[in-house]
């Protein structure tokens, strides 16, 4: 079977179900494979900063490394701003929502809020509340989503930063998505 007969699901078989879901299961190991592809990609987003989307997410991801985090931080921060090209305005949800089946809730919960914490460094300049994070105070994972962002986002645009290659995550993405901890069909 190359192929599936149907062409309405409703007409599906359990054979051509369980064919399609072996297929499923092959593709989703190339997973890491697409995802190093699109943060290659990042290198012509967003203007006007002094260091390429990608550069950006190396040493968010380097810092973090450097720092001694461990393997789900790392790739948490390299793929934290996957979502600009795509999701303007919630590129956060998006690196969240690819990260939430292999990551822990807490490292999903930062990437998902890390956007909105990150106004507290520019909010201001536009006459807007920068303490709007204040909102989730009570949130266990608070204190790391602030973290997150002074350490290993807002610092994160300096050209002169040496930051490890792309390739050297390889592994690391690897190993972090070669198991998912939840599905969610
Ligand atoms: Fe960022």
């Amino acid at each position: 079977m190359k192929t599936v007969n149907f062409v309405h699901m409703s007409e599906g078989t359990a054979r051509e179900y369980e064919f399609l879901a072996g297929l499923e299961k092959e593709y989703a190991k190339s997973l890491p494979d697409r995802l190093m592809k699109t943060l290659e990609g990042l290198r012509s987003t967003l203007p006007g900063y002094k260091v390429s989307r990608l550069e950006h997410s190396l040493q968010s991801a380097t810092h973090a490394y450097n720092a001694g985090e461990p393997e789900e931080m790392v790739v948490a921060a390299l793929l934290h701003d996957i979502g600009d090209e795509l999701a303007p305005v919630s590129h956060s949800e998006m690196a969240a929502s690819i990260l939430r089946p292999y990551v822990s809730d807490h490292i999903y919960q930062i990437i998902k809020h890390h956007g909105l914490f990150q106004t507290y460094y520019y909010h201001h300049h536009f006459g807007k509340d920068r303490h709007v994070r204040d909102r989730f105070k009570d949130a266990p994972w608070y204190q790391d989503c602030v973290n997150f962002c002074e350490n290993y986002d807002q610092n994160c645009f300096d050209p002169d930063f040496e930051s490890k290659p792309l390739e050297f995550f390889r592994p690391m993405v690897e190993r972090v998505f070669s198991t998912p901890k939840m599905h969610f069909v």
